[in-house]
């Protein structure tokens, strides 16, 4: 029979080892915060509820997951400390297994967990945890056991060192799964007995294993994926090990990825089979990018959906939706609302904020164009710029479809360029364009005679 589990995540720690202002579990991995990886990987399994413990910057890491259940640990005194002020609500929810879970943890082995809870089940063990056998169990709980095999405690890097013991190369994963009636009494009796002070979890094995309840343990192959983030230098090992993952994944599902050792491809970005990309590039966040898409090298490209365009070296996309045929590129910016339409093209040094063009619309060269919409077959000038904001509004630019814009205007928003109109280079548009006509907003030129000294005459 499969038992209803609960799952409590901690993520209360600042994370001292990280040097950073933001909490640990925010830190990200991918372009993806530690945490919603975990919340992803739940999402997979018939989860019954989850709880997360949260305590140093809590309001960030609640502004982030909006949609989860927190509970508040003011003061990080140990994971042990962490589950007791979860431990009400378990006992409340009327749970028989609860999944402990370090929230520094990306990957969640829940086919494991499974096994895990079945296993305590089976033996009826109070406690169950996953291993791991570590070549270097440096900063790891040493799983300790007597001459029978049986585990009899777990014991922490700073007090495994101070008892100069042989080493031991199992160690603990992190991931518990309890009794929930067998284990309420025994938790309130964790103590800070240690050489950090600190309440740690891991003492429920001893607690267990002196009541004579049992302790599981299930091993887990070390793919390097279950190891807990504490440093800079775990974080961008970790980080290395799943951009690799995916990469290989990604090229066998038949998309072109050259020099894919230089291609960062975040864990929430679809690319279709066919789609072809050259590094170095980084594409993040909820990016969709179908077969045909060609992305030169040197691009960076978050939360933007791609049609089979072309987007060439050194361009910057973010929020941006780019239509089949279009080419953008190089060195381009898309920022966020930008929507380049079929065979549109967007060229070098061109910013786009916000801002439609329709099929066939063209800016080459050196541009601003924001809050603006760009109408079919429409041709901006290079240098052109939309003076979108006053200082304390943000105005629309309206240029309809075939209309052409000189080089070097300035369009003072809130404006329209009627369609089929032309407006002649070096203009500064403060007034509406009726359609087809010409608009000229500049000084008109004067040549005078040229003056110079005696001396310099020739
Ligand atoms: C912990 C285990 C260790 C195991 C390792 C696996 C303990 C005492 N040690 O060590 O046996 O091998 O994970 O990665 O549990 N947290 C809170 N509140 C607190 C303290 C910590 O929520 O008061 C959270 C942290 O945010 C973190 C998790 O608990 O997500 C683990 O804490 P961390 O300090 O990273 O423990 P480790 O030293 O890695
Ligand atoms: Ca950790």
């Amino acid at each position: 029979m499969k038992a209803d589990l609960g799952y409590i995540i901690l993520a209360a720690g600042k994370g001292t080892r990280m040097h950073s202002e933001s909490p640990k579990v925010l830190q990200r991995v991918l372009g993806k915060p530690l945490l919603g990886y975990v919340y992803a990987a739940l999402e997979q399994t018939p989860a019954v509820r989850i709880w997360t413990v949260i305590g140093f910057q809590a309001e960030d890491v609640r502004a982030l997951f909006p949609d989860q259940q927190f509970i508040y640990q003011a003061e990080q005194l140990g994971t042990g400390h962490a589950v007791l002020r979860a431990w009400p609500h378990i006992l409340k929810s009327g749970l028989a297994y609860v999944c402990v879970l370090n929230g520094d943890t990306p990957h969640v082995p829940v086919e494991e967990i499974s096994r895990l809870t079945t296993l305590c089940q089976e033996k009826d063990a109070s406690m169950g945890v996953l291993t791991l056998t570590l070549d270097n169990p440096h900063g790891y709980g040493r799983i300790r056991r007597d001459h029978s095999g049986k585990v009899e405690a777990i014991v922490e890097e700073k007090d495994f060192c101070l008892l100069g013991q042989e080493e031991i190369h199992e160690v603990n994963s992190g991931v518990y799964v309890f009794n929930v009636h067998r284990c309420a009494p025994l938790l309130t009796r964790i103590n800070q007995g240690n050489t950090q002070q600190e309440f740690y979890l891991t003492q429920m094995v001893a607690l267990c294993a002196q009541a004579g309840f049992g302790v599981a343990t299930l091993p887990c192959v070390d793919d390097g994926l279950l190891r807990g983030v504490n440093s800079p230098q775990e974080l961008v090992g970790l980080e290395e090990t799943l951009r690799g993952v995916r990469v290989v994944e990604l090229l066998r599902s038949g998309v072109l990825l050259r020099r894919p050792e230089s291609i960062v491809i975040g864990p929430d970005v679809h690319i279709a089979p066919g789609a072809d990309i050259a590094g170095p590039c980084e594409i993040y966040g909820q990016s969709y990018i179908e077969a045909g898409a060609c992305i030169d090298s040197h691009c960076w490209i978050k939360d933007s959906s791609l049609g089979p365009c072309q987007v060439k070296s050194f361009s910057h996309i973010e929020g941006a939706r780019i239509h089949g045929g279009a080419c953008v590129g190089p060195y381009a910016r898309l920022r966020p609302g930008s929507d380049i339409g079929v065979h549109a093209r967007v060229g070098n040094f061109v910013e786009v904020k916000n801002s439609v063009f329709h099929e066939g619309a063209k800016a080459g060269h050196l541009s601003y164009l924001g809050d603006s919409e760009i109408g079919a077959d429409v041709n901006i000038g290079a240098g052109t710029i939309t003076c979108n904001y006053d200082g304390e509004r943000k105005h629309q630019t309206r240029i309809q479809p075939g209309a052409f814009i000189g080089s070097n205007t300035a369009l003072v928003a809130p404006v329209v360029v009627g369609r089929g109109a032309l407006v002649a280079a070096g203009s500064v548009i403060t007034k509406d364009v009726p359609e087809e006509s010409l608009a000229v907003a500049r000084a008109r030129q004067v040549n005078l005679p040229r003056k110079r000294t005696k001396k310099k005459q020739l």
